[in-house]
C-alpha cells in the first residue's frame, strides 16, 4: 500500500452523472492488480471525512497514468466531481485482492459481468487478460442508454453485449438474461462487479459449477484497511471457518459463494 498525490488530467461526464477521472502520479507504478480499489480522498478539509473506496479502471504505467470512472451520487464523489485539470487528489492504495490473472493460460475463455459502477475493475482485468492471450467476452448492464459506458473500449477487446433495463440500448433485461440465451457459456473462468442482485443470481448459478468463479464486492467502507469494521460480510461456512470477512482486506473479490450476499 502507498499513499500520494495524484495531478488532475481529466475530469469529465461520460455518462449520466458518471465521470472518467484521469490522474497523473507516481502511485501509478503500484497499480498492477486488477479488481484492487483506491482509497479517494474527496474534498480539500475535513468534510467528508472518511475516504470513498474507487477501483482502478484503467492504468498507463509508462506515462504514470491513472483512469477511475465514478457515479456522483454522494457527499464525497459529488465534490470529486468538481476537480478539474490541475488540482490535487490524496490517494491510498492500492488495496485489497484484485481479481487472480497469474494461472491464465494463452487460449483460455474468460467471461466478464459487470454491472452500473462495477464496469470500471473489469476493464482494467480485461486489458490485463488480453494481453496474456485470453479469450475475453463481456456482457455489461445499465438502467438506460444514458447511463452506458465502456461499451465500445470493451468491444475493441472481444466479444461484447451490452443491456439496458428499458431496452433503450442494447438489448432489454438483465445481463443475466444474455447468460440465458448461451453467450460465451463455454468459458473456463469468470469475473463478475456489479450490484449486488446481479452477484446473487450469478452466486446462484456457478457456486455448484466446476469452473473458477470470481466476484468482486462494492459494499460501503469505512477506513479501508482492516481497522474499523464497517465492512465485514458473513463467509459460507462451508468453505471457510472464519466468523467474519472484512471485505477491504480480504476483499474485495472473493470466490463465488465464499461469501453470504
Ligand atoms: C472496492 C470498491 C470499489 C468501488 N469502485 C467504484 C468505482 O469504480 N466507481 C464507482 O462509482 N463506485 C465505486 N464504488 C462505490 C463507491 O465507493 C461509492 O459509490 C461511494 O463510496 C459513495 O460515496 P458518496 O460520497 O457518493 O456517497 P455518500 O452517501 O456520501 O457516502 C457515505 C458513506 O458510505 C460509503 N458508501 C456509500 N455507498 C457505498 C458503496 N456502494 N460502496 C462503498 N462505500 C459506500 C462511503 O464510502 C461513505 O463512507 C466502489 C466501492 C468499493 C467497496
Ligand atoms: S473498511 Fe474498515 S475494516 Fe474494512
Amino acid at each position: 500500500m502507498d499513499k500520494g498525490i495524484c495531478i488532475v488530467v481529466k475530469n469529465e461526464p461520460i455518462a449520466d452523472q458518471v465521470y472518467r477521472m484521469v490522474l497523473e502520479g507516481e502511485l501509478v507504478q503500484h497499480l498492477t492488480q486488477p479488481g484492487q480499489f483506491l482509497h479517494v480522498k474527496c474534498g480539500d478539509g475535513i468534510d467528508p471525512l472518511l475516504r470513498r473506496p474507487i477501483s482502478i479502471c484503467d492504468v498507463d504505467i509508462e506515462q504514470q497514468l491513472l483512469t477511475l470512472i465514478y457515479r456522483a451520487e454522494g457527499k464525497g464523489t459529488k465534490l470529486l466531481a468538481e476537480k478539474v485539470a490541475g488540482e490535487k487528489v490524496d490517494i491510498l492504495g492500492p488495496l485489497g485482492h484484485g481479481f487472480p490473472i497469474t494461472e491464465r493460460k494463452v487460449g483460455e475463455k474468460a467471461l466478464l459481468v459487470g454491472g452500473g459502477v462495477g464496469v470500471p475493475p473489469l476493464y482494467y482485468l480485461a486489458q490485463e487478460l488480453v494481453k496474456r492471450g485470453v479469450e475475453v467476452s463481456t456482457v455489461i448492464g445499465f438502467g438506460e442508454a444514458n447511463q452506458v459506458f465502456l461499451d465500445s473500449e470493451f468491444s475493441e477487446l472481444g466479444a461484447t453485449r451490452v443491456t439496458t433495463i428499458d431496452g433503450s440500448f442494447g438489448e432489454k433485461g438483465l445481463v443475466t438474461d444474455v447468460l440465458d440465451q448461451g453467450f460465451a457459456a463455454d468459458f473456463d473462468v469468470l469475473y463478475s462487479c456489479g450490484p449486488l442482485p446481479m452477484l446473487k443470481a450469478l452466486q446462484q448459478r456457478y457456486t455448484q459449477n466446476e469452473r473458477e468463479a470470481y466476484i468482486s464486492i462494492e459494499q460501503r467502507m469505512g477506513c479501508g484497511v482492516g481497522a474499523c469494521l464497517a465492512c465485514v460480510c458473513k463467509p459460507n461456512p462451508e468453505l471457510s471457518s472464519k466468523s467474519y470477512y472484512k471485505i477491504c482486506t480480504d476483499g474485495p473479490v472473493f470466490n463465488i459463494g465464499e461469501v453470504i450476499l
